[in-house]
């Protein structure tokens, strides 16, 4: 018995990282998945097969999440494939770093449309396929970006901060025909894009490191069990939550990071350093 038997879900961005994380363990938890992706085809379909391979069930639909006719035909194509949906999870993004003035307005545009644009079209076309299963589940993937800022990111703030608003809108809206919404505010997961960007410094990962009180940095499977929990009838009475699963870093006030920065790097630190480990230990 898997937790998502018969279960219809579609996963944007599926082709790689969190996405293709959340896909295989819905699959092997017994969903019929819908992997959505734009333009690693090869990659998504090799997620669908991945899934099949392990005994699954499957199916690769490529889409371009920022387009109402693309979601609205990947949408069609799942009900056509397996009868309905049941869970939606919208992790697919792309986005161009920068502060306001230096970002061009079209990186600004299309990183609202595939981050942002993207949950509410997702949200348009298959609630109502929801509604006719008697409900169903949205998991939208967000950020620690959605609850604190980072400098120079500063389309990349504004996406995370909207779906966090965006999920308690739907939450309420849909709620009554018994649609629960949801969002997941990963920490520093190493994927691929972040292993490109952030983590391809090994000092920034041992800094991301220390300022887990977990101890490591995260792992997409990490975020596809917190995915799992959402869209399971385990969190049947849960609605319009941003779960934040980034192994503690941001439970911490800013001067338990800059101590953690100063043990690893040296130098002086403006604020007393946090033994480690403490004495007594
Ligand atoms: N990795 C991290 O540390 C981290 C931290 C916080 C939040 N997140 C969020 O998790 C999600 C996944 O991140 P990741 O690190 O796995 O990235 P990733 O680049 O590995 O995955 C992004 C996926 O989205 C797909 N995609 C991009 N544009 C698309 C479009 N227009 N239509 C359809 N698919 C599209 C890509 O092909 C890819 O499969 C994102 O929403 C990201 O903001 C990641």
């Amino acid at each position: 018995m898997g937790r998502l038997d018969n279960k219809v879900a579609i996963v944007t961005g599926a082709a790689s990282g969190i996405g293709k994380g959340i896909a295989l363990r819905f699959g092997r938890e017994g969903a019929h998945v819908v992997v959505v992706t734009d333009k690693r085809v090869e990659l998504g379909e090799q997620t669908a097969a991945e899934i099949r391979a392990a005994g699954g069930t499957a199916t690769f639909v490529q889409g371009d999440v920022a387009s109402s006719a693309d979601t609205v035909r990947f949408v069609a194509a799942t009900v056509a494939a397996y009868g309905g949906v049941d869970i939606l999870v919208q992790n697919a993004t792309w986005s161009k770093p920068g502060r306001a003035v230096d970002l061009a307005e079209e990186d600004w545009d299309r990183t609202i449309d595939v981050g942002l644009k993207s949950i509410y079209l997702g949200a348009k076309y298959a609630i109502p396929e929801m509604r006719k299963r008697g409900g169903g589940a949205i998991i939208n993937i967000s950020s620690v970006n959605g609850i604190a800022a980072s400098p120079r990111l500063a389309a990349y703030n504004a996406v995370k901060g909207g779906i966090n608003q965006l999920t308690r809108n739907l939450a309420i809206d849909y709620g009554r025909y018994n649609i629960r919404v949801n969002a997941i505010a990963p920490g520093h997961v190493v994927t691929e894009s972040s292993g490109a960007s952030i983590h391809q410094d090994p000092q920034q990962t041992w800094s991301f490191t220390d300022a887990c009180p977990l101890g490591r940095v995260g792992k997409p499977d990490d975020i596809a069990g917190a995915a799992l929990f959402l869209a399971s009838d385990d969190a049947s009475w849960l609605t319009g939550e941003v779960l934040v699963v980034d192994g503690g870093m941001s439970i911490q006030v800013p001067e338990v990071l800059i101590a953690a920065h100063y043990r690893r790097f040296g130098g002086k630190p403006a604020v007393a350093p946090i033994e480690d480990p403490p004495k007594d230990e």
